[in-house]
């Protein structure tokens, strides 16, 4: 049977996350989490007391990094991170090195090995655009504004956001915009993504619905 490669994308508190890994366990794929690859180098260059506008240090550190994100735990160089990049400064970092095209380009070529065997659901921002423009399926969730905050700020995993829903949604707001407009790379649907608006569904009724575009798009190994 076909291993197929799947591109989540969309913007922050559309419900990526728990969907792709919810498709990917349905499947028996791997799930990889693209956006905290770039958040552990954000975790990185402030650590490491790097500016974040230096292009070239941020690419040289990304190349140097071992980054984990093949299951729950992410880990850079062997330190655990999965806790300390859910902050509220790490949002900006990771918003801030996804900007710089070198350090793209090293993260985009590691997400492109971690594919080469199939079976893999990866979600993000330039996955069907970028990373796998052939993708075997490839979705983009959305939700209204209001919803991905009121998500973002009951979302357990962020530490330290502020808890008025209506701070998280400027936040939100502002840092989508940034993925929205950078010129590298930036956040929008592919041509050929199936656009899935989850606004007031379950994520059941959400995994269905991406289940369902599997299927039609080929031949998951889900087992049905
Ligand atoms: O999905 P997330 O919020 O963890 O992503 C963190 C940042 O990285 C966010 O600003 C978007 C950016 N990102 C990206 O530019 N490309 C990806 N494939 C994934 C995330």
């Amino acid at each position: 049977m076909k291993s197929l490669v799947i591109a989540i994308d969309g913007p922050s508190g559309a419900g990526k996350g728990t969907v792709a890994r919810a498709v990917a366990s349905e499947l028996g794929y791997r799930h990889v989490d693209s956006g905290a690859m770039y958040r552990a180098v954000g975790w990185r260059a402030i650590r490491d007391g790097v500016s974040l506008e230096d292009e070239a240090a941020v690419a040289a550190l990304a190349e140097r990094s071992r980054i984990d994100v093949s299951n729950r735990h992410i880990t850079i160089d062997d330190v655990d991170v999965t806790r300390a990049i859910r902050t509220p400064e790490i949002d900006r970092a990771a918003a801030a090195v996804a900007r710089l095209p070198r350090v793209r380009s090293v993260l985009v070529e590691r997400q492109r090995q971690m594919a080469a065997t199939g079976a893999i659901v990866m979600e993000g921002r330039d996955i069907g655009t970028v990373v796998f423009p052939n993708a075997d399926v490839k979705v983009y969730l959305d939700a209204s504004p209001d919803e991905r905050a009121r998500r973002r700020a009951n979302d357990p995993a962020h530490t330290g956001v502020p808890a008025a829903v209506s701070e998280v949604a400027t936040l939100l707001t502002q840092r989508d915009e940034l993925d929205r407009t950078r010129p590298a790379s930036p956040l929008h649907a592919a041509s050929d993504a199936v656009v899935v608006d989850t606004t007031g569904k379950s994520v059941e009724d959400v995994v269905q619905e991406v289940l369902r575009v599997v299927r039609e798009h080929g031949l998951g190994d889900s087992g049905t």
